[in-house]
């Protein structure tokens, strides 16, 4: 498991799956505001979720989010569209709605930075996220991520078009936090 200071990123467990799928996926405005794919009805324990790892699959990485204190699960996070050529990777994350709002989703950013800079070598990250989700922006920005664009009517989300925003970082700018150090340091 990596640790950052509030929760920890490990491997998906089987009955992780029902419970993300309820309350992120099922959830339509919130699916449809964070991946850009159309939603559209999944049969429960559907090979077809989002969430059912594929282990073969080297381009994607996707972890469970997990409270430290206690375990409890509490969202999705992933790298995804690794590219080991030009060093790259994208972020996304999805957390339960009652576990919003408590610096999770800020911490969730620094382990995935830690991930993808130190465990990867990773030279760039980046995160593509709606103008209007001021959590995810402020939970990048946190994390030393920079704004690099509008990407203009980019997202169609519940009948209409709405503009995204482009975040990156590299490696060299990178500043991670010392407790997260601490914790990685622990975690060996
Ligand atoms: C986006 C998300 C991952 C952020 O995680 P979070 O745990 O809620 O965010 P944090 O608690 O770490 O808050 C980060 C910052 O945003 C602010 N913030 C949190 N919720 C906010 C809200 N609803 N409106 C405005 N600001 C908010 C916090 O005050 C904090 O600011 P600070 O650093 O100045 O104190 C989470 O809200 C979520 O899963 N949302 C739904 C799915 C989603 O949008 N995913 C991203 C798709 S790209």
């Amino acid at each position: 498991m990596l640790r950052g200071g509030k929760v920890g990123l490990r491997a998906r467990h089987e009955d992780d799956i029902p419970i993300l799928q309820a309350e992120l996926y099922d959830d339509v405005v919130n699916h449809s505001r964070a991946d850009g794919r159309p939603w559209r009805p999944i049969t429960p324990g559907s090979k077809d979720s989002p969430f059912v790892v594929d282990d073969k699959e080297q381009r994607h990485v996707p972890f469970s989010v997990v409270e430290l204190d206690g375990g409890t699960l509490v969202g999705d996070a992933m790298l995804w569209d690794v590219d080991n050529h030009n060093r790259s990777a994208h972020i996304g994350l999805g957390l339960l709605p009652s576990s919003r709002g408590k610096g999770y989703g800020t911490d969730a950013v620094a382990v995935l930075c830690h991930y993808g800079f130190v465990v990867r070598g990773l030279q760039r990250l980046q995160i593509e996220t709606l103008s209007d989700n001021a959590a995810m922006l402020r939970s990048a920005e946190r994390n030393g991520f920079v704004r690099e664009g509008v990407l203009r009517s980019s997202a169609w989300v519940m009948g209409e078009f709405l503009d995204m925003v482009l975040l990156g970082l590299l490696a060299q700018d990178w500043k991670p936090d010392p407790r997260a150090r601490a914790a990685a340091r622990r975690a060996r």
